[in-house]
């Protein structure tokens, strides 16, 4: 793609963002679907957030993406929020329409993309979600919106978990929880339907480890781990040899990028066509996902 005088600007703000793969993904949609734009990525400081963003306003850049550690940040800068960053308290993509920003969440829709593509709801099912960082937030919150009947949040540190709890039960009085440390005993494995790493255990180079063990949960359960360096966790290869529903967490992330780009282009694209053609290429050409 030639750049030009009217090529338009996407951009990822965050700091570290170096190896990041968002720019692959968002440039191989902009060369795909013929949109003269580029996206680039910014490692910034946090007392320079405000700058850049007057400063993306100033240029005429028509939307960006927010990632670790700014995605709560940025809600101070933004004049609207869309249902899910609220819902999520926090905003990961933002569209300048008219020097007026407004803030997006399309890492839970994302997550949801990828669980749907199984063709399984996630309505009235009991989860249990390790971890209780910021993508746990995101999850956890969008799993609740989604109608499952009980959630159980366990994490190394309890009160944390705790926490995460009770801004869900805020939001969502009705539904059944439990919280817990990061251990089997705090929960009935055999009641659980979906498991759902959002923990950084497993993830490279610590390859080798598993946030918990698997052996007590029932055959039939889905096992969700948000990891995607490595691309298979050990969380994912103990489950799929147990013949255990898996999902990886490659797709999130690009579904989570797609979903940006249909709110920058404000129209509906090809979106699983264009994940799976963007997976392969990301598996095929061995882009650095280690
Ligand atoms: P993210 O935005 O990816 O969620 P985060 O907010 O830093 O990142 O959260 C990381 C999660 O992984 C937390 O739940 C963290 O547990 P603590 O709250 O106890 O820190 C969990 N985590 C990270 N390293 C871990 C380890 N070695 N063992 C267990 N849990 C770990």
């Amino acid at each position: 793609m030639e750049i030009n005088s009217q090529t338009e600007l996407y951009c990822l703000i965050g700091n570290p963002v170096n190896k990041s793969l968002s720019p692959t993904i968002h440039n191989y949609l902009f060369n795909k679907e013929e949109e003269n734009a580029v996206y680039m990525a910014f490692n910034i400081e946090k007392e320079d957030l405000k700058s850049v963003v007057n400063s993306f306003k100033a240029i005429n850049v028509k939307g960006f993406n927010v990632t670790i550690p700014y995605k709560i940040d940025i809600i101070n800068f933004v004049d609207e929020l869309s249902y899910e960053s609220e819902l999520i308290g926090a905003v990961n993509t933002v569209k300048i329409d008219n020097g007026k920003l407004i803030g997006y969440n399309t890492d839970g829709l994302g997550f949801l993309k990828a669980f749907k593509e199984k063709s399984i709801s996630l309505k009235g099912k009991n989860v249990l979600i390790l971890g209780a960082g910021g993508a746990a937030q995101s999850i956890s919150l969008t799993v609740v919106n989604e109608g499952v009947k009980s959630l159980t949040i366990l994490n190394r540190t309890i009160s944390k978990s705790r926490e995460l709890i009770e801004k869900i039960k805020n939001k969502f009085p009705k539904i059944e929880t439990n919280y817990g440390g990061l251990n089997e005993k705090y929960v009935d494995l055999k009641k659980i339907d979906v498991l759902i790493n959002c923990t950084s255990v497993g993830m490279y180079p610590e390859v080798d480890k598993m946030p918990i063990e698997i052996n007590g949960f029932n055959k039939n359960i889905i096992v969700y781990d948000i990891i995607y360096k490595p691309l298979e966790t050990k969380l994912i290869k103990s489950a799929k040899e147990k013949g255990m529903i898996t999902i990886g967490g490659l797709d999130m992330l690009i579904y989570q990028a797609l979903l940006s780009d249909e709110i920058w282009l404000d129209r509906k694209l090809e979106i699983e066509k264009m994940k799976n053609e963007i997976k392969k290429r990301i598996l095929s050409e061995n882009i650095e996902v280690i």
